[in-house]
C-alpha cells in the first residue's frame, strides 16, 4: 500500500523539463511549475546579455552574463529568483511561471567586439491534469460523450476499442454501443489519458423531446422513431467498401421489398423499399428518413456484401411510435382550458346570485325603514 502511494506520488510529482536554444525557429514551450534549459552559446568565449522584449524600450528586463556567470547587479530579468541558474551556457529555469512567456532577445558580444542577436519565443502552457470521461446526455438512440480536463489549450481525440473516432471533446454515440473508450488529451507540453468502459459510465438523462433518432444494424433492442421525425439508422462504418441490401420481411417471400446500396449510393431503380420517397436518402453509410410514416414499423435486414463473396447479415426492428408529448399536451392543454372556463362560469353565477342577493336585502331593508317610519308617524 504504501509503496502505491509511493509510486502515484513520484508519477504526479514526475518532473516535466523542455529544452530549447536560441537559434532555433520554433516557439519553445514550457510547462508551468516545471524545469526549463535554455541553451545559449558557449559562454567561455562570449559575453551575454539576455533581454525580455516588453516594451521594446531601455526599461525592458535584461541579464548579462560574463565569465559562464549571471552578474546579479545587472539582472532584473528574474528577480533574484532562487530557482533560476546559469550553469554552462545553460540558462536554466526550475519553476516556470506564467510570466516567463514571451519575447526573449540574446545579444553574444565576441572578443573583437562583434555583436550578433538571436530571438526565442517562449510560451508557457499548464501541463494536463487529470482527465474524466462522462456521459452528459442519453436520449433519442444517442448518448454524449463528454471528455473534460484542466490545463491550457489542449486537443482532444477519442478511440473506440482502440479505433479512432472524431476528435474534439464531445462527442455523440449510438446509444447501444460499448466497449472501452479511450479520450486523449495534449497541448504542446503534455499528453494524458483515460480510458472506462461505456456501460460503466452514469449516464444522465435529460427530459427533451427527441427530433432526430439514432439506430445502428447491430443493436440489440428495437430502434425507436416517433411519427413525423428524423430517423438515422447506421448500416455500415465503410461504405465505400461493401455493397448492401436492405429488406424489409413482410411475408417472407421474394415480393418483401428491397432497396440496394452500391459504392455508398442508393439504387433508385432497385429500390422499392422506399417508393422513391423524397425524404429517404444515404450517405456515408447512414440511412435517412426525415419524415418517419407508420409504414416505416416493422422488421429489417441488411444484408453487407463483402469484395470477397461473404455476406454479413444484421436484422433491426423499428418501431415508429406517435408523438406521445404532443398527445399529452393537448390533454393538458384541454384540461386546463376546461378549468378555466369552469372557473369562469363559476365566478358568473356567484356574481349574479350575490348582486341578486344584495337587491333583495336592499329591498328589504328599505321597506323595513319604510315602515319603520311609518309607526313613528303613527306615534
Ligand atoms: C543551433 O545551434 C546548435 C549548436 O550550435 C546546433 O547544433 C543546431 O543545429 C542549431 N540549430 C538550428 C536550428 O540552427
Ligand atoms: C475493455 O477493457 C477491459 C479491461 O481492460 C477488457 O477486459 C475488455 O476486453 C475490453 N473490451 C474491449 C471490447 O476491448
Amino acid at each position: 500500500m504504501k509503496l502505491i502511494f509511493g509510486l502515484m506520488l513520484l508519477k504526479t510529482a514526475a518532473c516535466l523539463e523542455f529544452n530549447c536554444r536560441f537559434n532555433q525557429s520554433d516557439p519553445c514551450y514550457a510547462a508551468l511549475g516545471h524545469k526549463l534549459n535554455l541553451l545559449m552559446v558557449d559562454t567561455s568565449r562570449y559575453d551575454l546579455k539576455i533581454l525580455k522584449i516588453i516594451n521594446y524600450n531601455s526599461d525592458d528586463p535584461d541579464c548579462r552574463v560574463k565569465n559562464d556567470r549571471i552578474k546579479e547587479n545587472e539582472c532584473d530579468l528574474f528577480n533574484n529568483r532562487p530557482e533560476v541558474s546559469f550553469i554552462n551556457g545553460i540558462l536554466i529555469i526550475n519553476r516556470v511561471i506564467r510570466a516567463d512567456s514571451g519575447t526573449y532577445r540574446l545579444e553574444v558580444f565576441g572578443s573583437d567586439g562583434r555583436k550578433t542577436t538571436k530571438y526565442l519565443q517562449v510560451i508557457v502552457e499548464a501541463p494536463i491534469g487529470s482527465v474524466e470521461v462522462s456521459i452528459i446526455y442519453s436520449s433519442c438512440g444517442l448518448m454524449r460523450v463528454f471528455c473534460s480536463s484542466d490545463g491550457d489549450p489542449r486537443l482532444f481525440s477519442w478511440t473506440l476499442n482502440g479505433d479512432p473516432l472524431m476528435d474534439g471533446n464531445i462527442i455523440d454515440l449510438d446509444e447501444g454501443t460499448d466497449g472501452n473508450i479511450s479520450c486523449s488529451v495534449k497541448n504542446h507540453v503534455s499528453h494524458r489519458q483515460k480510458t472506462v468502459r461505456l456501460r460503466d459510465l452514469q449516464r444522465v438523462p435529460q427530459g427533451h423531446k427527441c427530433s432526430e433518432f439514432h439506430c445502428s444494424f447491430n443493436q440489440p433492442k428495437p430502434c425507436y422513431a416517433t411519427l413525423g421525425d428524423k430517423l438515422k439508422l447506421l448500416l455500415v462504418l465503410d461504405p465505400s467498401r461493401y455493397d448492401l441490401k436492405i429488406l424489409k420481411r413482410m411475408n417472407n417471400t421474394q415480393d418483401d421489398p428491397v432497396c440496394r446500396v452500391k459504392t455508398d449510393k442508393m439504387k433508385k431503380r432497385e429500390c422499392d423499399l422506399f417508393n422513391n420517397r423524397p425524404e429517404v436518402s444515404f450517405t456515408n453509410g447512414i440511412l435517412i428518413i426525415n419524415s418517419v410514416i407508420r409504414a416505416d414499423s416493422g422488421n429489417y435486414r441488411l444484408e453487407v456484401f463483402g469484395s470477397d463473396g461473404t455476406i454479413t447479415p444484421g436484422d433491426l426492428q423499428v418501431i415508429v411510435e406517435e408523438s406521445s408529448v404532443s398527445v399529452v399536451f393537448v390533454l393538458v392543454w384541454c384540461f386546463q382550458m376546461m378549468f378555466l372556463l369552469g372557473l369562469l362560469g363559476g365566478f358568473h353565477i356567484y356574481m349574479r346570485h350575490t348582486s341578486g342577493k344584495k337587491q333583495e336585502d336592499q329591498q328589504v331593508r328599505m321597506s323595513r325603514f319604510r315602515e319603520g317610519h311609518e309607526h313613528t308617524a303613527e306615534d
